[in-house]
């Protein structure tokens, strides 16, 4: 997956505010940190089922409330990955590493230099693995807190990719082309990632598609790990099967 050519780093944009801008031919995509006019966009994409049949955690119907109650765990995310990335970037010979997650994570069309006003099209995350394959709660707990407990940048952490992008930009290699960039660009170099999964619905081919075009392997399927809350299947007891994907760096 690593290319020969460097990969980009963040910048900022005219408010001082930073930015990751993918290579071409996707160099219209930026990502940026969560603003919290963000509101109206997410609520359209989580209320669209080509995105909430998708994800199992986001509520539906999803509202300005759901907004205001998620916003703060995004950018809090975002900020504290950022505060990360400076401490490391200080360092010589980056002995700290960022264990929050990414400092940029809301994927938006910027074609010139961006105004802080693009409307919000995507979200990408990186998380500790939350191993919930594993059906005995106390043995996922378990194995959660061991892996949450190795010191960050340590090789053995395992992490977790979620994503999911607007409907009007599906089918032109955008997210496979994030999580490339990603990699490159910051899991390896200021997270020192060496083992990423990914759960999809088993069904949702486009997602294992993303894993698949950058490496990932599919290691299992396992039998109704969801139950999808009524209101999105309009039923209740529709269980859904997890299918997992899983990178390791390449020595
Ligand atoms: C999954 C998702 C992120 C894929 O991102 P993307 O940038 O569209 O990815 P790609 O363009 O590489 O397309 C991936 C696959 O989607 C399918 N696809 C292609 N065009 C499509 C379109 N217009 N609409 C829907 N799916 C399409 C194809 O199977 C494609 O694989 P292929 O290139 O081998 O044919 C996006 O479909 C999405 O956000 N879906 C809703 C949320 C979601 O599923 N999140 C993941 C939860 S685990």
């Amino acid at each position: 997956m690593e290319s020969n050519k460097s990969p980009p780093e963040i910048q900022f944009d005219k408010n001082g505010s930073p930015f990751l801008r993918l290579p071409a031919p996707h160099n219209h995509i930026i990502l940026t940190p969560p603003r919290p006019t963000d509101g109206p966009a997410m609520i359209e994409m989580h209320n669209d089922p080509a995105i909430y049949m998708t994800l199992f955690s986001p509520p539906f119907p999803f509202t300005q409330r759901s907004f205001d109650d998620f916003y703060p765990i995004m950018s809090g995310t975002t900020q504290k990955a950022w505060e990360e990335y400076q401490e490391g970037k200080a360092v010589e010979g980056r002995e700290k590493w960022v264990s929050a997650g990414l400092p940029v994570t809301c994927i938006r069309v910027a074609k010139g230099e961006p105004t802080g006003e693009e409307k919000m099209l995507g979200d990408f995350t990186i998380k500790k693995r939350r191993y919930v394959s594993i059906k005995d709660l106390e043995a996922r707990a378990e194995r959660k807190g061991e892996n949450d407990g190795w010191p960050a940048g340590d090789p053995r952490i395992e992490w977790e990719l979620g994503f999911y992008l607007s409907p009007t930009l599906h089918g032109q290699g955008i997210m496979p082309a994030v999580v490339r960039t990603m990699t490159e660009a910051f899991f390896i170099p200021f997270m020192n990632t060496h083992r990423i999964s990914g759960g999809f619905f088993i069904h949702n081919l486009a997602s294992r598609r993303v894993f698949e075009k950058n490496g990932y392997v599919f290691t299992g399927a396992f039998p109704n790990v969801f139950e999808m809350h009524e209101s999105k299947a309009g039923i209740k007891g529709k269980m859904i099967d997890l299918g997992i994907m899983e990178w390791t760096r390449p020595e």
